[in-house]
């Protein structure tokens, strides 16, 4: 079975091609480096231990995508590439509706011309939106509208995925729902790598570790919650990924539609992963308190059970693995990925 992994030169892609390739998968890579380079593709086929396939492609370039089909037998999509800065989105929204609806219309077009019939995608929790009783469970309606363009992009692609299932019988879309990845490839070779300042929690707390930025800034330490700050679902990557190999089962049962959290069901809060990458770096990292972040939720996690009663999988990554892990990365690669 050959598998289209785009965005596969990403964080949650080059994490999911290994575990893919683990499984005896063969894959094909796409990516437009909008916030990934060749470096990280290099690294992925090393540790990988295959030359697996690379095509630089703007997805959203319809004739390009159509080609990509042309040029290789694909049996399934892994569907990751997509901009997803929320803060970035509320100031660029266009360019995300274009970029990651148009590229994922252009998919569902190849797919159609080329008869391949199975589409797993990079879905959020963000769709359930401000109002979800948590836990958050499949069985909640989704949100009618999110908390950012990003989120919204995220949505619209769940109604076209439901749409196309149920107008086209045979065609198996799998959404996956993913809580706050953080954490590492054990062998730090790669890892999250965002470009200019990062606006997740994770990234930044790791640059202040390894001296790049000076200070955390925790926003808001009055919320409703044992410490104050903001609880979280982290999932390690690599639990995320293989994931990602295990929704491929529902695929070969001919699913149709299968909805599914991928989270630990465990809530976090930004004052205890702080201290958590302070044991893994060995100092006490510097933070003050901010003012909350507009649009930020006090508290959310996942309800797991779903996935691990219809994919047996159940993430098994602590969060001090996963700080650990960044760590290892982050001390390793100080720059990120070096540029070509
Ligand atoms: C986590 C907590 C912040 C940075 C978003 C998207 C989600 C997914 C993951 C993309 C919050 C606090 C953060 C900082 C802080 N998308 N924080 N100081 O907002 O839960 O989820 O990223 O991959 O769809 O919505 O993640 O890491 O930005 O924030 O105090 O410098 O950390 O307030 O409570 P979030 P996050």
């Amino acid at each position: 079975m050959t598998i289209l992994v785009t965005g596969g030169a990403g964080y949650i892609g080059s994490h999911t091609c290994i575990e893919l390739v683990k499984a005896g998968y063969d894959i094909v890579v796409a990516d437009d480096f909008a916030n990934s380079c060749m470096e990280a593709v290099r690294r992925t086929r090393k540790l990988a231990g295959v030359e697996f396939p690379f095509e630089k492609i703007d997805l959203t370039d319809y004739d390009a995508t159509q080609k990509l089909f042309d040029k290789y037998q694909i049996d399934a999509v892994i569907h990751f590439a997509g901009l997803k800065a929320v803060g970035e989105s509320g100031k660029i929204p266009l360019t995300y509706y274009h970029n990651n609806l148009d590229s994922t219309l252009s998919l569902l077009e190849a797919m159609k011309s080329h008869s391949v019939k199975n589409f797993i995608f990079s879905s959020s929790a963000t769709v359930y939106g401000p109002e979800a009783p948590v836990p958050y469970n499949e069985a909640t309606p989704v949100s009618r509208i999110t908390s950012s363009p990003y989120g919204n992009t995220k949505l619209m692609i769940e109604y076209i995925l439901k749409d196309e299932v149920k107008a086209n019988p045979g065609f198996n879309a799998v959404l996956l729902r993913y809580f706050n990845p953080v954490g590492a490839h054990e062998s730090g070779e790669i890892g999250e790598n965002p470009n200019g300042i990062p606006n997740n929690l994770m990234p930044y707390v790791a640059q202040v570790a390894v001296g790049k930025l000076d200070m955390i800034h925790i926003f808001g330490n009055d919320y409703d919650t044992p410490d104050g700050t903001c609880l979280r679902d982290y999932i390690h990557v690599v639990d995320l990924a293989k994931g990602h190999v295990a929704a491929l089962k529902k695929i070969k049962e001919n699913c149709g539609l299968f909805v599914c959290n991928l989270g630990t069901g465990k809530g976090t809060s930004v004052l205890e992963m702080v201290k958590a990458f302070s044991k893994s770096c060995g100092k006490d990292l510097p933070y003050e308190f901010a003012p909350r972040r507009e649009g930020d939720l006090p508290a959310f996690w996942a309800d797991p059970a779903f996935a691990k009663e219809q994919l047996g999988w159940v993430a098994e990554k602590g969060i001090q693995e996963m700080c650990d892990d960044v760590w290892r990365w982050q001390s390793k690669n100080p720059a990120g990925f070096p540029q070509d």
